[in-house]
């Protein structure tokens, strides 16, 4: 698919989940990102996910809204051996070896023991801050 008709695609939410999960870079500052909710649609309503990727980083994580109107920010990193875990509905799934995580990052089943790493997150003034230093 041509880029052009991607991103109008992407815009007009045909691709669905699919254009949700593009990389969007952001700039930490002091450990964390800042990100106002206004400026990312995704994040507006349950189900909604952004993939992340701080600036100087090929790391990534998901930020996730979740059906409580809080947010949870994980690594894509699965515990078992290292695959990227892929966003379901309302699961994140390892396509390697099948293990489940809840969109919290908690363990739904195996082969995986321990749960996804997870990022402090908190709201203020309509901004949503994610501390990548801290883990919850
Ligand atoms: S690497 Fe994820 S289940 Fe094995």
């Amino acid at each position: 698919m041509r880029r052009r008709r991607f991103v109008q695609l992407a815009a007009t939410g045909v691709l669905g989940a699919c254009a949700s999960m593009l990389v969007t870079p952001v700039t930490p500052v002091d450990g964390r990102v800042r990100l106002p909710l206004r400026n990312y649609p995704e994040l507006n309503r349950p189900g909604g996910a952004l993939r992340l990727r701080p600036d100087g980083t090929d790391q990534t994580f998901y930020v996730l809204a979740l059906d409580d109107g809080t947010f949870a920010a994980v690594s894509p990193i699965c515990k078992h051996q290292g695959c990227t875990v892929d966003i379901a509905r309302d699961r994140l799934e390892c396509p390697c070896h099948g293990s489940m995580y809840s969109r919290e990052g908690s363990v739904l089943r195996g082969p995986t023991q321990a749960p996804l790493d997870r990022f402090p997150t908190s709201v203020t003034d309509g901004v949503l801050t994610v501390d990548l230093q801290s883990r919850v």
